[in-house]
């Protein structure tokens, strides 16, 4: 007998009131991996709470790493007792980004085997990059029954460029370089503000980088990095996801705790979707009170708008003025919200990796299926206008991804709970 999660919401409703920004997850997940990096504390504030960052505290707690939760969204790591330097396939293969803990361990320690990641649902995600440029520093990598062995007495910093831009690679090769012999130089590195979270806490470590949040990033390694306290940045992509919903319901809604700088793309367009945005202390006053107009979407790397913000737009312009064309530069397969969104009455077509949404009068809600994190975002939004009930099954990828996003939206006024479905299928 399944039993398994769902969201019920019946539309109609316009937003209303304050929402909160959590701590972004893509930040929170490579901070937590480097604190394996130190045999002092870290301490964290503003962690989300999140399947994703549970899973990456199992994995270190796996690994050795003392983990303590000291409030609702606070936690502090040791690793000064690491005695396992292998990430097994049950963990990894719930979360990707488990990946994140091959720079650090190899570093420190000298190894690390990490089980592949195997496919994903928006695309094949290979790491070879991340084996590439680890390899440029001296690391002996194999791939042997499952699992990337990385071996290094110690690593030796030159430059290193991956053959494209990647944010957890990035992010790998900056952790391994922080303990590396001498200066590395990644060339064509990611830019993403959750990179330069990273780097801001490795800094606080005491590791020296130069350049983060540009595309060449310096990093002269040092002997050793200590503890250090750090809250995590706002979740960009969260606030954008709030944006988008408000743009399709309407309302007025003060979006609180956010960096506005960090997200300059999504705020531009959803101001040409119709929406009125004013920067207000670190919180986004917006509100809507007419039909959408149609944007069209090309994602690519940041300071461009992100892939993790592709679905929510196409959410809203199905229920926009006009026809819309959506680019998806950055995963092959990430379109998996198209036939869901086409369940709830949706006009869209995909040609390659773009897509034609024309808008319609209305959505009608019925039953969909999450099938990853931000497919899943876009069904919230979708849901929150189709006429009727829409109900949103396989919610744990939403879980992934997004701190209690029902209870923020009751809070904006939305007509929306979570249920347990006994259906046995
Ligand atoms: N790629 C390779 N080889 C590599 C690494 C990446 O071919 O060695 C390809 C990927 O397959 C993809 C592209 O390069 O086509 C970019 O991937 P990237 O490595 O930048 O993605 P990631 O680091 O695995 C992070 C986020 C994703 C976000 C992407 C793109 C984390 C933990 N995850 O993934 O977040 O979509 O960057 O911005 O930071 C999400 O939050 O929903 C999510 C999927």
């Amino acid at each position: 007998m399944a039993s398994m999660e769902e969201l019920q919401i019946i539309g109609g409703s316009q937003l209303e009131g304050d929402v909160n920004i959590s701590g972004a997850k893509n930040a929170a997940l490579p901070i937590l991996c480097a604190g394996l990096l130190t045999s002092e504390t870290i301490s964290l504030s503003n962690l989300p709470d999140l399947n994703d960052v549970s899973t990456t505290i199992k994995l270190l707690s796996k690994l050795g790493s003392i983990t303590e939760k000291n409030g609702p969204n606070k936690v502090s790591i040791m690793s000064n007792k690491i005695d396992n330097l292998k990430a097994p396939y049950e963990l990894v293969k719930t979360m990707r980004a488990s990946i994140l803990v091959l720079g650090p361990l190899l570093t420190r320690f000298g190894e690390a085997i990490v089980s592949m990641p195997g496919g994903c649902a928006i695309g094949q995600r290979p790491i070879d990059q991340h084996i590439k440029c680890l390899s440029a520093l001296g690391a002996d990598i194999r791939v042997e029954h499952g699992f990337v062995i990385a071996k290094a007495k110690k690593l030796k910093g030159t430059i290193v460029r991956p053959d494209i831009v990647t944010v957890t690679g990035t992010e790998n090769i900056i952790m391994a370089a922080t303990l590396a012999e001498g200066e590395t130089i990644i060339e064509n590195a990611a830019c993403e503000p959750e990179i330069v979270d990273l780097s801001n806490m490795l800094i606080k470590m005491g590791a020296n980088i130069k350049g983060h949040g540009t595309s060449r990033i310096v990093i002269n390694g040092v002997d050793k990095l200590y503890g250090a306290n750090h809250r995590i940045l706002p979740d960009r992509i969260e606030a954008g996801t709030f944006l988008c919903a408000l743009a399709a319901t309407g309302g007025n809604i003060r979006i609180n705790g956010v960096n506005p700088y960090d997200m300059l793309a999504t705020i531009d367009k959803i101001r040409l979707s119709g929406v009125s945005v004013k920067q207000d202390n670190g919180s986004l006053l917006c509100s809507m009170n007419k039909k959408p107009k149609s944007v069209n979407i090309v994602t690519c790397e940041y300071p461009g708008l992100a892939t993790d913000m592709q679905a929510q737009f196409m959410a809203l312009n199905c229920v926009s003025y006009g026809t819309s064309m959506i680019v998806e530069n950055i995963f092959e397969n990430r379109y998996l919200h198209v036939q869901e969104l086409n369940r709830l009455g949706a006009d869209i077509t995909i040609n390659g990796n773009s897509a034609t949404v024309r808008g319609v009068d209305f959505l009608s809600g019925a039953t969909v299926r999450a099938t990853d994190l931000r497919a899943s975002a876009s069904l919230v939004i979708a849901g929150l206008v189709a006429q009727g009930k829409t109900t949103i099954e396989q919610i744990y990828h939403l879980d992934r991804g997004y701190e209690n996003i029902e209870v923020k939206l009751q809070k904006l006024g939305a007509n929306i709970k979570r249920a347990t479905n006994r259906n046995d299928e």
